[in-house]
């Protein structure tokens, strides 16, 4: 297809670099200058930690001074979608609502050698279907038939056989005058080792056309009859047409369906694809015979933000659930995730609609689970977690999964999910056996947040929890003023909810204090003080907040401003736990502040830290100074510790990865 004068420059024109390359990059803020279009963020093309890539919106150029990458939005749009010039020209055109020029006369297609091997597929398309409706292919027409596959539904999927003989192709494409570079070219034919004819690469087989988007056949499938025979699919070779990782069975049909309102579901094989279409389904897709690549992940997400894979119910579709979560942690953005459907053990989506139709597939859809759930599912199914280090494990491994999301705002949300799963599993008494495998109805989100699912994994309350250690004033005021500061402002309260409760109250006022904080996460401060005068009677926030260290601290003192809240918590915590020797919470309470909290405040407080660290650790007079009393006594100093146990919580978390 050729393009009319100037429609590039006025793509260009209207395409803004910094919306498109901002879908794929965090900018740095405080580096970048929106008003004049000067923005600059981590480079999208290389790994690193500073914002070297920089965008000229005005001038509608990248240039990155770290890896030298540079282009335009049409360039940008090619190498982060991995599509070509056109198919880029194309998505960046309907994001800025510019018409495509209709597609000119076919003259230099024509000329196009993929489309001389398209019109060879084709003609191959009409030779296996015919062969279907021969002699030759009675075995095959029975045996679709006992699938439950009719006439109608062969002529749907545009079904053939390729006849058990050696050039039977070969000698139809030779008489249509197709060249044999173009049939050996399109991977219908093979050279023969022994200089004699090249014979058909399917023989004796079902063959099932695979189309592209556009719905040019690019490829075949071709299931053998012969239950013995060594491979059971066998699909084209890679060609010029055939790029097996991005390529989809089913592609463009199910794109169609699911801009009518389908859902879009990928399933393993091409059988499943064919019942689930013949039961309604239209939306659905399948690799083809090989593990979903990034490539297909994102083919996918570009017909719906939400594909729903439906997993066989056995070992080996739960590990290539899994895979595909690893694969997909990195890419996830707003509007593109994934969902799961647990077939049932030893079940495909055909298997189950033929027993059970459409309603049995249709509950199975319904029942899909976020991915965030099947990651926790699978770390905790089957496990016990009644002792700190398996605890500490556990959040160790889904920690590291997702730090794996680029996205800060969805990793908040997946930080959030896991914290509510984990609070259902940990901190509250559930009678009743474990969970099986697979069983995780009546979860779902609810009033935009995760509920967990109802009979969730036993749990087993710490018993770390419960022992207390010898006490000691200085703990005992550090947790009071803990709960004082989330009291006076409970709005940072969630970010700190692990914290809080692996923290070792030292009385049980304390501990009963921060029953009610973490049971009243999201309250308002004067909800969570009627819920606190409602559990714990008049006198337990009296004690708590007139104690005399605490009462003084500027923060408590004057509540409200969450930045100074969060710095203060987030100090006598850390300081709580390097006390008990904990290094992996304080290693959480990083991650809280990173992941969760607002990235420029997380940034600043770095930097501030490291200014803290430099200037003032050193001397012996800011050691004595560093101790709790005066940590209230002076708002500098009180800002100053909190730093620099930041400036801690940051080092640990960075000796993490
Ligand atoms: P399955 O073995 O699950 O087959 O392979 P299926 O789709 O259920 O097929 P039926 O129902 O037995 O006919 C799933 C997919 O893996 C690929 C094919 O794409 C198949 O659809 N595959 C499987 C191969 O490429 N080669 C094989 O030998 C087997
Ligand atoms: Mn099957």
């Amino acid at each position: 297809m050729s393009l009319p004068p100037g429609f590039l420059d006025d793509l260009r024109t209207r395409a803004s670099l910094s919306q498109v390359v901002g879908r794929k990059v965090m900018w740095d803020t405080r580096k970048s200058n929106q008003g004049k279009g000067d923005m600059w963020a981590p480079c999208p093309f290389h790994q690193e930690k500073s914002a070297s890539f920089h965008v000229d919106d005005q001038k509608g150029f990248y240039y990155c001074f770290g890896c030298q990458a540079k282009g335009d939005a049409i360039s940008f749009v090619r190498e982060t979608e991995n599509v070509g010039f056109m198919e880029a020209v194309r998505i960046l055109a309907d994001e800025v609502g510019m018409p495509m020029p209709a597609q000119d006369p076919k003259a230099q297609e024509k000329s196009d050698r993929r489309t001389q091997l398209a019109e060879a597929m084709e003609h191959a398309v009409k030779f296996f279907k015919l062969q279907l409706q021969t002699a030759a292919g009675a075995d095959a027409r029975a045996y679709l038939d006992g699938r439950g596959l009719k006439p109608p539904a062969q002529e749907r999927w545009e079904i053939g056989f390729a006849p058990d003989t050696w050039q039977g192709l070969w000698d139809h494409l030779i008489a249509k005058e197709v060249d044999p570079d173009l049939i050996l070219g399109a991977g219908l034919g093979k050279p023969s080792q022994k200089g004699g004819k090249p014979y058909d690469t399917f023989r004796g087989r079902i063959m099932f056309p695979i189309r592209d988007a556009r719905g040019r056949c690019t490829a075949f499938g071709g299931r053998a009859m012969d239950p013995n025979d060594n491979a059971k699919y066998l699909n084209s070779p890679e060609t010029e047409l055939f790029d097996k990782g991005r390529s989809l069975y089913n592609h463009g049909p199910a794109r169609t369906a699911v801009g009518k309102g389908q859902p879009l579901i990928v399933s393993e094989g091409y059988m499943d694809v064919i019942a689930l279409g013949e039961h309604g389904f239209g939306g659905a897709v399948a690799p083809l015979g090989t593990a979903i690549t990034e490539s297909q992940l994102q083919m996918m997400w570009r017909v719906s933000p939400e594909p729903i894979i439906a997993l066989d119910g056995d070992k080996a579709g739960l590990r290539a659930a899994m895979r595909l979560i690893d694969l997909s942690l990195p890419l996830l953005e707003a509007g593109q995730s994934l969902r799961f459907a647990l077939m049932p053990e030893g079940l495909d989506p055909d298997d189950l609609l033929k027993a059970q139709g459409a309603p049995g597939l249709q509950k199975i859809i319904d029942g899909a689970i976020p991915m965030v759930q099947l990651l926790w599912q699978r770390e905790t199914e089957g496990m016990v977690f009644d002792s700190p280090e398996r605890k500490a494990a556990l959040d160790k491994t889904l920690r590291e999964k997702i730090k794996l999301i680029k996205d800060s705002s969805i990793r908040g949300h997946y930080g959030q999910a896991i914290k509510d799963l984990r609070w259902d599993l940990f901190s509250t008494k559930r009678a009743g056996p474990q969970r099986r495998n697979g069983n995780f109805k009546g979860g779902g989100f609810r009033g935009g947040k995760w509920q967990p699912p109802q009979n969730a994994l036993a749990a087993t309350k710490s018993s770390a929890l419960a022992s207390a250690l010898t006490p000691e004033i200085t703990e005992h005021l550090r947790e009071a003023i803990v709960l004082a500061a989330l009291v006076g402002t409970p709005e940072v309260a969630e970010e700190f909810e692990r914290g809080l409760e692996s923290m070792t109250c030292r009385n049980s006022d304390h501990a009963d204090i921060r029953r009610v904080i973490l049971r009243s996460l999201g309250a308002s401060a004067g909800e969570l003080r009627e819920n606190i005068y409602d559990a714990l009677g008049p006198f337990a926030l009296e004690n708590l907040l007139n104690a005399n260290h605490v009462a003084i601290i500027p923060c408590i003192r004057v509540p409200g401003d969450v930045e100074k809240v969060r710095l203060t918590v987030a100090e006598e915590l850390g300081k709580l736990n390097a006390a008990r020797g904990l290094d992996a919470e304080i290693a959480d309470a990083a991650e809280d502040l990173t992941g969760v909290a607002d990235e420029d405040v997380t940034y600043r407080l770095s930097q501030a830290a490291k200014a803290v660290q430099e200037s003032v650790r050193s001397t012996e007079e800011d050691k004595a100074e560093f101790d709790l009393g005066a940590n209230g006594a002076k708002m500098d100093k009180d800002e100053r510790s909190a730093l620099d146990a930041l400036m801690e919580t940051i080092r640990y978390s960075k000796d993490d990865t």
